[in-house]
């Protein structure tokens, strides 16, 4: 089987050799030539019968390994992962109305429990105040207030701050993102960039894919827009069902898509490039813009970022979404987004809907980026959410019920639990709230009060004791939970739906 690697025709010089190598092995395990637990020839093989450097090979593994589709065995050589891509299983739903539970509406207001105290442990997806650069911040804010004051006078453009927006674009270049600053439009945090980008590609009652599980307020979106979803199978590792969304391209007008392809909310799952050019291509064929979510993509844990699927786009049919709020300030509210042949619309979205940004805030952030404040601020913070995240799942291994199922994630912060079906985690959330404790219950998630047995933990708050008495606390609840169910029931479905 292996020789299939090696019969594979190498492609010109873009993107990189490692790259198209790293690829190629990734949809041969993808396909399932490459089978788990097979060993993959040695670098020195790979390298003289490809005629590569080995430091592109052993590059290309690397690439490989950080995705979790190879492992390094020492004195064996490499083999695919036994958690190699399960096929992805289901198809898309039929296109529906989005049901948003009044009771989950609440998760989205009670910060605090009936205590007043900040709730917290588990729940928030944005890093933990400790975490932030608030006092480099606090600096940069105070001094533009006293050299700067036309920022507090001045409206600013609608496109936004031009030095931030080349701060930006210089950043893409980390993922080999061609941002010109130009074509950059600032916006209130990464959700205002995507209801732009709905207000501006769809009409009320079109129809717009989604994965599934997607992130909660993004549903509530479609809602609000009066849209309708589809929702296409999403596996917790890879990312979403290519097939299944290929499927629904056939079968129904989709206005547009909606993807998060690097480190999803609630799942962490993370695309494999061969995955999101294929979605590229798929989605640019058919003429369906892909409203990608990158809100996540600074969070990964490996040695390289991971590239969007922007990176992929050849005719601007992607609009990228993203912002500084999750990784350095969630108060300044700045976001962006690069609409790719739909700027102009945009545009005039951005000015209609706020106006502008608050230039003090972009100007702060500019400057953070340019004196380097940023990189070294996020290289501390990727360590430590990778350190959280495996307190994380080593808690859940040690106080959870031994059938929870999970794939700890590669970068981001959340963890996505799956307990047998008799779990209610609506009822979960509810005690562990009593208990002043933060979770996520899975129908959140879905817009059709799906995931009832799943659970969404973050790793945002900085590990203590206190912590893991939390996590075991949760361990417990999850213990009683499951033994009061009765054995296979299925927990019940939702009712009610509120108007948005
Ligand atoms: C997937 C996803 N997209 C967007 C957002 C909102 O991001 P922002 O704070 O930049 O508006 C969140 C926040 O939780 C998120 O998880």
């Amino acid at each position: 089987m292996l020789h299939i690697i090696y019969d594979v025709f190498m492609t010109s010089a873009s993107p990189p050799l490692y790259l198209q190598l790293a690829d190629e092995v990734a949809a041969q395990i993808e396909a399932g030539i490459l089978q788990p637990g097979e060993r993959l020839p040695s670098l020195r093989d790979m390298r003289s019968r490809r005629g590569l450097s080995l430091s592109t090979v052993q590059e290309a593994f690397r690439r490989l390994e950080d995705r979790g589709l190879i492992q390094a065995k020492p004195q064996s050589g490499y083999f695919v992962s036994a958690r190699a891509p399960r096929p992805h299983a289901g198809s898309p739903t039929l296109p529906g109305e989005v049901e948003v539970d009044p009771l989950l509406w609440s998760y989205v207001q009670d910060i605090t429990d009936q205590f007043g105290a900040r709730i917290n442990s588990f729940r928030s997806v944005a890093p933990a105040p400790e975490l932030l650069p608030l006092a480099q911040l606090q600096k940069l804010m105070a001094d533009c207030v006293r050299h700067e004051p036309e920022l507090l006078s001045d409206y600013g453009s609608p496109a936004g701050d031009l030095r931030l927006r080349r701060q930006i674009a210089r950043q893409a270049l980390e993922w080999g993102g061609q941002l010109a600053p130009e074509r950059l439009i600032i916006t209130h945090g990464t959700i205002e960039a995507l209801n732009l980008a709905l207000s501006a590609l769809t009409r009320p009652g079109d129809v717009v894919a989604v994965e599934s599980p997607a992130y909660f307020a993004l549903l509530y979106c479609l809602k609000a827009h009066g849209l309708r979803a589809i929702e296409i199978p999403t596996d917790p590792e890879y990312g979403i069902s290519v097939e299944a969304l290929e499927l629904a391209t056939r079968e129904h007008a989709i206005q547009a898509v909606i993807l998060v392809a690097n480190f999803s909310n609630p799942q962490g799952s993370l695309m494999p490039d061969s995955a999101k050019q294929k979605v590229a291509d798929l989605l640019a064929s058919r003429d369906i813009p892909l409203i990608e979510d990158d809100v996540y993509g600074e969070f990964y844990f490996g040695a390289q970022r991971p590239r969007p699927i922007k990176a992929f786009d050849q005719c601007g049919n992607v609009l990228y979404c993203a912002s500084l709020t999750k990784n350095v300030a969630p108060g300044l509210r700045v976001g962006w987004i690069e609409a790719g042949r739909y700027q102009a619309r945009i545009e005039v979205q951005k000015y209609i809907s706020t106006h502008s940004t608050p230039l003090i805030n972009q100007v702060v952030l500019a400057r953070f980026l340019e004196d380097g404040g940023y990189a070294r601020h996020m290289r501390k913070l990727r360590r430590k959410l990778a350190a959280q995240m495996r307190e994380l799942a080593s808690g859940v291994r040690r106080y959870f019920p031994a059938q929870t199922r999970f794939i700890v994630p590669q970068g981001g912060c959340v963890l996505w639990l799956e307990l047998p079906a008799s779990f209610d985690s609506i009822q979960f959330f509810l005690r562990a709230r009593d208990e002043g404790i933060g979770v996520a219950p899975g129908p959140l998630f879905s817009t059709r009060g799906e995931y009832r047995h799943c659970l969404r933990l973050s790793c945002a708050t900085p590990w203590s004791p206190q912590q893991t008495a939390l996590l075991a606390r949760l361990g417990a609840l999850a213990h009683e939970l499951l033994a009061q169910a009765r054995p296979g029931a299925q927990a019940p479905q939702r009712v009610a739906s509120l108007a948005l």
